[in-house]
C-alpha cells in the first residue's frame, strides 16, 4: 500500500525572509511518491532542526496514508525438484495484527511463513517490512526485527533451557546492559512457565516443553514481528491458551500458522485461508472465517455454539469410512 503523497518542506532562510512561496529562498524537499513514514520522518526531521512550525509548509497530496506494517506481493516458490510450492500469495498486514494462517496439511502455509521470516530466499514477487524489502535486509537486521517459532527446531541437546533460550538475545546484546538481559531472561522463563526447568538440558525435555523454549527464545529476542509455525503443536489445553494469550498481548505483529481453527477467534485479527498453494482468502477473522470456508477448505463443520453467553466455535469432524 503505498501512500501516492508529496511533502514539500519549505523554510526561509534568513529572519526577514518571510514571505509566501515561491517568493521565499526555499529548501526544498520533495518526496514523491512517498510513504507516511518517510513524510512523518521528514517533518520530524524539520522540526528537530529547529525550525518554526509557521515556517514549515506540509503538502501531503493523494488518497490514504495508511501504510502497511507487511506488504506480500506476488510470492511464488519453486522447488529444486520444479514443483510449484507456492502460487501468487499477495496481501498487506498492518501493525498489532495477529494472522492466522490456515489450511490442510501441504497447502504451502510453513513454505509461506518461511519465504516471510526470510528463512527461504525470496526468488519470485517481494516481502516489504515498513516499506523495506527482505532482500535488501542483512541476517543481522532481520534478526533484530523478526523472530521465528519453526515447526521443526531441533537445538543442540546438551544446551540448557536458560541457555537456548538465552542465544535468543544474541541480536540484541549490545542493545542492553548483561543485567537488564539477565532479568529480561528471568521473567520470560517465567512467563512462558519453565522457570523451573531451566537448568535442565534441551534434550531431556517433554514436546511440550521443548515448544514453551521455542517460543521463550523467540521473545528473548524482542521482535517487532513474530512467526509461529503451528505453536500449539505438544502444548495442553491450559498452555493453548496461555500461551496465544501471551503472544496476542505482546503488542507486536504477529503471523501464526495454527491448525486450530477453534482458537483463531479468540486470538486472531486476521485469517488467511491456504489450499493447494494457494491463498484463497485473507481479511479479518469475521469476514473469512464462516462455515462455508472452513467447509471447502478443510471439508468439516464449522459451527457456533452459545456457552454462558458466548459463541464457542467446534468442528464436527466425524468418523469417516476407511476402506482397507
Ligand atoms: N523441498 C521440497 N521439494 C519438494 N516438495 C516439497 C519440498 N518441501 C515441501 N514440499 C512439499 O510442498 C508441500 C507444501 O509443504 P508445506 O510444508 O509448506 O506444507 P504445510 O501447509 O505447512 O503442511 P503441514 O500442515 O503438514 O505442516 C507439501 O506437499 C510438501 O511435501
Ligand atoms: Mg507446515
Amino acid at each position: 500500500m503505498h501512500t501516492k503523497c508529496s511533502l514539500l518542506l519549505f523554510s526561509p532562510q534568513n529572519e526577514s525572509d518571510q514571505g509566501d512561496p515561491p517568493d521565499r529562498a526555499l529548501r526544498e524537499r520533495v518526496f514523491s511518491p512517498v510513504r507516511e513514514t518517510e513524510c512523518q520522518t521528514a517533518f520530524l526531521h524539520a522540526f528537530d532542526q529547529n525550525l518554526a512550525h509557521d515556517r514549515i509548509s506540509l503538502a501531503i497530496r493523494g488518497k490514504s496514508c495508511m501504510t502497511a506494517f507487511l506488504e506480500v506481493t506476488d510470492l511464488k516458490y519453486c522447488a529444486s525438484n520444479g514443483d510449484q510450492l507456492l502460487t501468487d500469495v499477495s496481501f498487506a498486514l498492518p501493525q498489532g495484527a495477529i494472522l492466522a494462517i490456515a489450511g490442510p496439511n501441504g497447502a504451502g502455509k510453513t513454505t509461506l511463513l518461511n519465504l516471510l521470516a526470510g528463512i527461504e530466499p525470496l526468488r519470485f514477487g517481494d516481502v516489504r517490512l515498513e516499506g523495506q524489502s527482505l532482500k535488501k535486509m542483512s541476517s543481522l537486521e532481520r534478526a533484530r526485527k523478526i523472530a521465528v517459532v519453526s515447526q521443526h527446531s531441533n537445538p543442540d541437546g546438551r544446551l540448557t533451557l536458560k541457555d537456548y533460550v538465552a542465544l535468543g538475545q544474541m541480536p540484541i546484546w549490545n542493545d542492553h546492559a548483561k543485567s537488564e538481559h539477565g532479568r529480561a531472561l528471568d521473567h520470560i522463563l517465567m512467563q512462558t512457565q519453565i522457570t523451573k526447568l531451566a537448568s535442565q538440558p534441551m534434550a531431556r525435555l517433554s514436546g511440550g516443553e521443548k515448544q514453551r523454549a521455542h517460543i521463550a527464545r523467540a521473545l528473548a529476542q524482542r521482535p517487532q514481528l513474530l512467526f509461529l509455525d503451528e505453536p500449539t503443536n505438544h502444548l495442553d489445553p491450559e498452555a493453548k491458551g496461555r500461551t496465544l494469550s501471551l503472544i496476542t498481548a505482546l503488542g507486536i505483529t504477529v503471523i501464526t500458522i495454527l491448525h486450530d481453527l477453534v482458537m483463531i477467534p479468540e486470538f486472531a485479527t486476521h485469517v488467511a485461508l491456504m489450499k493447494e498453494t494457494y491463498l484463497t482468502a485473507f481479511g479479518p477473522v469475521s469476514d473469512i472465517l464462516t462455515q462455508d470456508a472452513v467447509r471447502t477448505t478443510f471439508g468439516v463443520d464449522y459451527v457456533l455454539l452459545s456457552h454462558e453467553g458466548r459463541q464457542i466455535p467446534a468442528l464436527d469432524i466425524r468418523k469417516t469410512a476407511i476402506h482397507t
